[in-house]
Parts: structure tokens; C-alpha cells; sequence
């Protein structure tokens, strides 16, 4: 079992590598927050946030969830999304999924996960919506592989949806992006999804503003 007590010897090495660099690292830091991105991402211990994408603390506003959902009723991530949107001004919003996420594996079987069901229902309705081309892949780990990364795509889909994104897209150009992160070799694969056609797409049903 793990000596907890180390993360606080972690933890003080760190302000210390942070101070030998730059003596005014927590001052600055105290001053207050003005990230660039958003980034939506699996609580997954193997895909950290930051660590990743060689970004340091202030640079990232960070929401971890199960499989990286943007779930509409889910007062969390909504709230994440318009304050970082809203009053942070965030100009790039990242949906971040993995390979070998548990999430999208455990939506790929008929079990009663209990409390887990609403949550991996919205991935099954990724499967429902992208059936036929989901279907025709034979191998399995390929169609698993495929689901993960068409469950990023539908996730910038509902981020699209909200008013906070749609204005934020009008006013300053914000942009919404659809990331894979390849757990096998670390790297970040951008889907490059086309989030000004899909928000022409949408809009007839879903503009807000
Ligand atoms: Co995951």
C-alpha cells in the first residue's frame, strides 16, 4: 500500500523545484487565472490534463469525467463550460478521449453497471447514432477504437449546443476541439472534426441566441 504521507514530500520538493526557478512562482500564481483552453477530459489515472500537453499550472481550466461526456443535464460540466467560456474567456475548448477508455469499453456490453447506466446510456446513443459505420467494422478492438473517437466527436456536438458556446463562437471566435489521446504510444491525435460546419449543421434546431 502506498505511504501517503509522500505526497507531501512530493509536494514540497515540487515548491521547491517551482522557487529555484522563479522566486515569485505562487505570488503570481495568486494573482488570479487566465487560461486559454477548456479542457474536457476521462478521470482515467493513465490521461492526465496538464502533463500531456506540457502545460503548467494557470493554462488549462480542467473537467475530468467519466469517458469525457458533456452531458446536458449535468450541472457540472455545464457550469465548468460557462464559466470558462463566460467569464474566463477560454478561446479553445479540447475534448480529450482515450484508447482503452473503461467508459466506452463497459457502453459496449449488455451488463447492469447500476448507477453507472444513465451515465454510459449517452454513449450507447453514440453507438445508436453511428451504428451502420460502427457495425461494418469487424475487428472489435478497431470498432472500439472508432466508438471512442466518435464519442469525442458527438461530445464537441453537445458543446455546440450550448448558448454560452454559440455566442462565445460569434463574439471572439472561440473554437471547439476533438483530441484522442493514443494511451499505446502518447501521443495526441487531433479528429480535426469541422466545428464550423457542424454548428451550421445544428443550428437550424439547436441555435440558442
Ligand atoms: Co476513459
Amino acid at each position: 500500500m502506498a505511504d501517503i504521507k509522500n505526497i507531501f514530500k512530493n509536494n514540497e520538493k515540487w515548491v521547491q523545484e517551482k522557487l529555484s526557478l522563479d522566486k515569485d512562482y505562487f505570488t503570481n500564481l495568486d494573482k488570479g487565472q487566465k487560461p486559454e483552453y477548456l479542457y474536457i477530459g476521462c478521470s482515467d489515472s493513465r490521461v492526465t490534463a496538464e502533463d500531456l500537453m506540457g502545460l503548467g499550472p494557470g493554462e488549462a481550466f480542467v473537467h475530468r469525467n467519466i469517458a469525457n461526456m458533456v452531458n446536458n443535464v449535468d450541472l457540472n460540466v455545464m457550469s465548468v463550460i460557462n464559466y470558462g467560456v463566460r467569464h474566463l474567456k477560454v478561446n479553445h475548448i479540447v475534448v480529450c478521449g482515450h484508447y482503452s477508455c473503461g467508459g466506452v469499453k463497459a457502453a459496449m456490453q449488455a451488463t447492469d453497471m447500476g448507477i453507472l447506466n444513465p451515465w454510459l446510456r449517452s454513449i450507447r446513443d453514440v453507438y445508436r447514432l453511428h451504428k451502420d459505420e460502427l457495425n461494418k467494422i469487424a475487428n472489435e478492438d478497431a470498432r472500439y477504437n472508432r466508438l471512442v473517437e466518435l464519442n469525442v466527436q458527438e461530445q464537441c456536438v453537445n458543446l455546440i449546443k450550448t448558448a454560452a458556446v454559440q455566442q462565445a463562437y460569434k463574439e471572439r471566435g472561440l473554437m471547439v476541439h476533438g483530441w484522442v489521446f493514443d494511451i499505446h504510444t502518447g501521443k495526441l491525435i487531433d479528429l480535426k472534426i469541422d466545428f464550423p460546419k457542424i454548428l451550421e449543421n445544428i443550428m437550424e434546431i439547436y441555435k440558442l441566441e
